[in-house]
């Protein structure tokens, strides 16, 4: 089968880890017998520096033509002190609008060989998890296309004064929900909204909606947590989640938080999925979908061979999962993944704290740069045929 990716390497470690991206699914092409096309999209930093504007618009064009997106980071010092309307981050907002992805999907896994570099203490680990080990397996639905940082803003005429308005329509806490919901049925069936309503309108009607389409799912266990009792229940107790489905803003600091949780930010994979949306390539693809590693640009170690190119091939695997439907190519890029943590290869953001044996890795750690990281992963992947 063929499909069409549109690539948006950006800027700071964006590019060097998107390669391994590329080379990953090649091989996963190569093996299952699928056609990858990829089109390189201008976007963020470079793209003001080359065409004047963070997304133009013949990038957001041609990243609609495509069945899938896949962006690395964009974003660094150099334009920071750009107007807010011009600033590399406006890029990965324009594209999350206007593919209207608004459903974003972000797992968060204590996998047993980073055990060391997650920060918790076992006691905190064991605890309300239902698995009997050490460890937490969570996934933040992020509401991603509106609330404060779609909203009204603006400033005073003075400057003195700014506000930016947080706004929910109902049909769009709705269809995140729903996304929630779905994907908790895959799961352990548990499901925590996490809003502000004692405190924020826009909160109350998220628990509203939320109350009302429990009915719908009798199957899971739907709880509700204001955001602050959330954050701290993250770090006291963070295998007592499932699924959390949260606004644009709220979902944005979780998942952050819980990315420490795992070890480093360097893991996070994420999948911004819309409603059904058929690229051009005619294959059967699912939805429309944004694939980005949770991570930023990192500007301070690009180009020195030191990020980790993990989370971005991981959020390959998420594309061919979700927008294309390839479970067993997805499942295999996870179980190289896995394989080169079991060798005990490790970028220096996911190295134990002051040890040379990382968790339960069989083989003590190697820190390895980001070139050796990708390449071990397609070793893994192609012994693994
Ligand atoms: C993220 C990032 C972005 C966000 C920034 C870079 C605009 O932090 O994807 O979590 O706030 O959504
Ligand atoms: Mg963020």
């Amino acid at each position: 089968m063929n499909y069409s990716i549109a690539l948006v390497p950006g800027d700071g470690i964006g590019p060097e880890i998107m390669v391994h991206a590329v080379e990953a699914l090649e091989a996963a092409g190569d093996r299952y017998g699928h056609v990858f096309h990829t089109v390189e999209l201008d976007a963020g930093g470079c793209a003001i520096d080359r065409c004047g504007e963070p997304l133009p618009a013949e990038s957001l064009e041609a990243a609609k033509q495509c069945d899938a997106v896949l962006l690395a980071a964009v974003g660094g010092p150099q334009w920071e002190t750009l107007p807010g309307n011009l600033r590399p981050e406006r890029a990965l907002l324009g594209l999350r609008a206007g593919l209207e992805v608004y459903a974003n999907l972000r797992p968060a896994v204590l996998l047993p060989q980073l055990r060391a570099a997650c920060p918790l203490k076992d006691e905190v680990l064991m605890a309300s998890n239902s698995e009997g080990k050490p460890g937490f397996d969570l996934l933040i639905v992020r509401e991603l296309t509106g609330g404060i940082y779609f909203g009204k803003r603006g400033r005073s005429e003075d400057g003195g004064t700014a506000f930016d308005t947080e706004t929910y329509s109902r049909p769009e806490i709705e269809r995140v929900l729903r996304t929630g919901y779905e994907a908790a049925m895959t799961r352990r069936k548990k499901l925590c909204v996490v809003d502000k309503a004692n405190v924020l309108e826009s909160s109350r009607l998220w628990r509203e909606t939320a109350q009302a389409m429990a009915e719908e799912y009798p199957a899971v266990e739907t709880s509700y947590l204001y955001v602050d009792n959330a954050a701290m229940q993250l770090i006291r107790a963070p295998g007592r989640f499932d699924v959390i489905v949260t606004s644009n803003l709220f979902g944005d600091i979780l998942s952050d938080e819980a990315s420490v949780l795992t070890g480093s930010i360097g893991m996070l994979a994420s999948a911004s999925l819309g409603a059904q949306a058929p690229g051009s390539s005619g294959a059967p693809v699912g939805r429309m979908g944004l694939y980005e590693p949770i991570h930023g640009s990192a500007p301070d170690i690009a180009g020195q061979d030191l990020a980790n190119p993990l989370a971005m091939i991981l959020s390959a695997a998420m594309m061919l999962r979700y927008s294309f439907g390839l479970e067993a190519e997805a499942a295999a890029l996870e179980a190289a993944v896995n394989a080169v943590l079991d060798q005990g290869l490790r970028t220096a953001d996911i190295a134990s704290r002051g040890g040379s044996r990382g968790g339960n890795a069989a083989l003590p750690e190697k820190i390895v740069g980001t070139r050796e990281m990708g390449r071990a992963v397609l070793n893994a992947f192609s012994l693994s045929a």
